[in-house]
């Protein structure tokens, strides 16, 4: 038997009376994994994921739309933040483990508007547990996802297994030092990145910069969600000095953040590469 339980209780936001009946319904029966999927493949991402302890399952509100998901995430983050040793190599931590405010709004936005995800190419890049790139997948995108972690990657494809049937295709990635194969398969570039509270370290930024600059192809646009840190900030201002330009859009939190309990503004912005001849590349 599975341990379900609901999360996704925002103070600071109108709760209707459809989202609480949604919530209660919640509580007695969560659906089972999508028909036809193959059970193999689950039990050989679930033996992937076994490193990071128990999982549990909660059923996720993708505000500011009506959906919401069946996200399987680790049962308690806590523990595995104290397990794991902190890499000062590679500033790693398994961050990717928990689900993330940005990761879920950045979810709801495209649930909310999912016209322009259908049938593109889109790459996320940090999916974490892999709750945008549900929505994504749901809303009819060509995904890819990729991360340095093995985790986030068998995680995502599990969640996305369990709610579409269906996997991205999952690249390995660290945007310090992307591989080659992954610029092999980058080609040209992709015309919508999505990316959810992605800069937590100042040392990220240039490298992202560049990525970006490197796997967007002119006039396509990046989807960011961040929660006013200073680097993702620092990122947006130096885009936008290059030029690239769209809407900065401000939300309420979803979900309290999980180191603080706080109900952060996230911002999502929706930033266009300009053509060569706009930047005069
Ligand atoms: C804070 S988590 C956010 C996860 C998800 N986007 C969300 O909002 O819930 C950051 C994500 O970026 C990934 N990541 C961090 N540094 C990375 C790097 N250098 N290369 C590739 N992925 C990285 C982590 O493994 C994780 O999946």
């Amino acid at each position: 038997m599975r341990v379900e339980a609901i999360v996704g209780h925002s103070t600071t936001r109108p709760i209707s009376w459809q989202s609480l009946w949604q919530r209660a319904k919640g509580l007695v029966a969560r659906p089972e994994p999508a028909d036809g999927i193959c059970l193999s493949r689950r039990h050989e991402l679930l033996a992937r994921l076994a490193p990071i302890g128990p999982l549990r399952t909660d059923r996720i509100e993708l505000w500011p739309s009506d959906e919401a998901l069946w996200i399987t995430h680790t049962a308690d983050f806590e523990r595995l933040l104290s397990n794991s040793v902190y890499d000062f190599a590679t500033d790693y931590m398994p961050n990717w483990a928990e689900i993330w405010p940005c990761g879920v709004l950045l979810a709801g936005v495209i649930a909310q508007n999912p016209e322009a995800l259908r049938g593109q190419r889109v790459l996320e890049l940090g999916p974490g547990v892999g709750v945008t790139a549900v929505a994504a997948l749901r809303a009819g995108a060509d995904l890819t996802v990729a991360d340095y972690d093995m985790g986030a990657l068998a995680l995502t494809s599990l969640n996305a297994l369990d709610q579409t049937g269906r996997e991205p295709r999952a690249m390995h990635l660290n945007w310090r030092e992307p591989s080659r194969e992954f610029l092999r398969v980058a080609g040209e570039g992709w015309p919508l990145v999505l990316g959810a509270d992605l800069l937590y370290e100042r040392k990220d930024v240039r490298p992202l910069l560049a990525l970006l600059e490197r796997i967007i192809l002119p006039g396509g646009e990046l989807w960011l969600g961040e929660s006013g840190r200073e680097e993702a900030q620092r990122m947006v201002k130096a885009l936008r000095w290059r030029k690239w330009s769209g809407p900065s859009e401000p939300y309420t939190s979803p979900l309290p953040d999980p180191n603080y309990g706080t109900f952060d503004v996230i911002t999502v912005h929706k930033l266009r590469r300009p053509l060569e001849q706009e930047d005069g590349g």
